[in-house]
């Protein structure tokens, strides 16, 4: 991640840090990905509209490669983070398995080409039909489905490579139906290690006791007790403390709960095969610094290289550094009004598209994808003054006091019609977006070397009303009796 940062932040706010964008720069003023122009993306695909950067993603996927090849470590590519199916099938075809939450991204991820066995579910909540579909193909919802292609038969998939089981009463679970399907499945449990990381409490997920995993010392006893039952198989532990870590101290903390308890187990004469360990590191969004892969590699041998030696898996789910800084979100100004002294720009996104900002109090950079270079107002480039520039709020559509992008921010001046770029946006951008207020989902597309591809319409307002349309005459009713 040599390109996160140029230069320690200041504390005068009055100079903006460079930002780290993957593919993406400011040519002659016009903001460019791959030598894309993407005023002419927004022209034609129309806004709002996600971009994501294909060569950005796969250097973002080769240079963690490179840091975990010691350690044979898998990537599981986080689904959640970026669930489009041209960027999973793009991970798929690097070779990347899928770390996947529910049964649609589990479908989802089998869809994009991910081999079920390379395949890791987790999730506090999966139904008997997630479990039943994880484990036969033939309980999958997509048999008969005009969506399967390729002559590929999903009936006759195998099972799922491991469940990250997060209780007993979904192990016991596991095993009922893995009887009754005639299989066994393996399984690691999610272990909760009293520690947390991440950008926010909303994301920091590590703490004993709460709906995710379980704490050592309950794991241990678990795995005694789920080790008489017939149909699973228990292959060894999963840990996920946060998203966005930011202090690799705390993941080394972590770390060091996983190993013991890995130790003590197989002290106990349980295997140990598989040592899941959740999230990647955080990404740049204004010019904070960032973990390097380096670093991260290094913590993770320091506590993983022993059981690497031993031939046990090392898997790793990282999702947002993957994605994050490979997609910008494009999005045209509709107003420009004054309110009390304020600047206010409006765009045709808001929370809908973007949730983040809303959400978490997220930033993300905006910037205008055409201004003037002689001015030197580059975002990517090194850090700028932003001195003599005029402050505004960039807000959304939506009927919210919380749908703003950016308050007080700093930025070249923008009329209606011009068209802004949201950065690091490819990471949670697009997989939370809604339909809230009726504001159909974004369009997505991807720029690649072979030539720039909507890979996901706009949503129509067919279906967005469709589904509801039936109740205008009374609805589809249903027997209860
Ligand atoms: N593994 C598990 C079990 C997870 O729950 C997550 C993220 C990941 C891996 C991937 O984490 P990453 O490498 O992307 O940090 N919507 C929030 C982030 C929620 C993350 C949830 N779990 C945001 O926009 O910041």
């Amino acid at each position: 991640m040599a390109e996160q940062v140029t230069e320690e932040r200041t504390t005068t706010g009055a100079t903006r840090q460079s930002i780290a964008t993957a593919g993406y720069r400011y040519v002659a003023g016009r903001l460019a990905c791959s030598g894309v122009a993407l005023d002419g993306v927004a022209e034609r695909v129309g806004t709002p509209c996600y971009v994501y950067d294909a060569e950005g993603m796969r250097g973002r996927y080769h240079a963690l490669s490179r840091v975990l090849a010691p350690m044979r470590a898998e990537i599981y590519y986080a689904v959640k983070a970026n669930p489009c199916l041209a960027v999973a099938h793009l991970f798929a075809e690097l070779g990347a398995g899928m770390d996947v939450v529910s049964m649609g991204e589990m479908e989802r991820g089998w869809l994009a080409g991910a081999p079920m066995e390379r395949m890791c579910f987790a999730g506090v909540s999966k139904s008997d039909a997630w479990l039943r579909a994880a484990l036969d193909g033939s309980h999958s919802p997509l048999v008969g489905s005009a969506l399967v292609s390729g002559g590929r038969r999903v009936e006759e998939r195998g099972p799922i490579g491991v469940i990250n089981a997060e209780s007993e009463s979904e192990i016991e679970r596991l095993d009922a139906i893995a009887r009754e399907l005639g299989v066994v499945a393996d399984y690691t449990i999610r272990l909760s290690p009293g520690v947390t990381a991440g950008a926010n409490d909303k994301v920091r997920v590590g703490a004993k006791a709460t709906k995710f995993g379980q704490p050592p010392e309950d794991l241990f006893a678990m795995v005694g007790r789920c080790s008489r039952l017939q149909s699973v198989c228990f292959r060894g532990l999963h840990m996920h403390i946060g998203s966005q870590i930011d202090d690799l101290s705390r993941f080394d903390a972590a770390l060091a709960v996983l190993t013991a308890l890995a130790d003590r187990l197989r002290d106990a004469g349980h295997r140990v095969d598989v040592l899941n360990v959740g999230a990647g590191v955080a990404v740049s969004y204004v010019g904070e610094a960032a973990p390097s892969d380096e670093a991260y590699g290094e913590v993770l041998r320091t506590h993983l290289e022993r059981f690497a030696r031993d031939g046990c898996r090392i898997i790793v789910e990282p999702g947002r550094e993957l994605v994050g800084q490979a997609g910008v979100m494009l999005t045209r100004v509709c107003h420009v009004k004054h309110a009390g002294g304020r600047e206010i720009v409006t765009t045709d996104a808001g929370l809908n598209a973007l949730v983040r900002p809303a959400m978490y109090g997220a930033q993300h950079t905006v910037w205008p994808v055409a201004c003037a270079p002689e001015h030197g107002l580059d975002p990517i480039a090194p850090p700028m003054s932003t001195a003599s520039l005029p402050t505004m709020d960039v807000v959304g559509p939506v009927c919210e006091s919380s749908d703003v992008f950016a308050r007080d921010w700093p930025m070249p001046r923008v009329q209606r019609g011009d068209v802004l770029a949201v950065f690091t946006a490819g990471a949670y951008g697009m997989s939370m977006a809604m339909s809230f207020n009726d504001l159909p989902l974004p369009a997505e597309v991807l720029i690649d070397a072979s030539g720039v591809s909507v890979v996901r319409e706009h949503q129509t307002f067919e279906a967005l009303l469709g589904p509801t349309v039936g109740g205008l005459s009374g609805g589809r009713r249903i027997d209860l009796s």
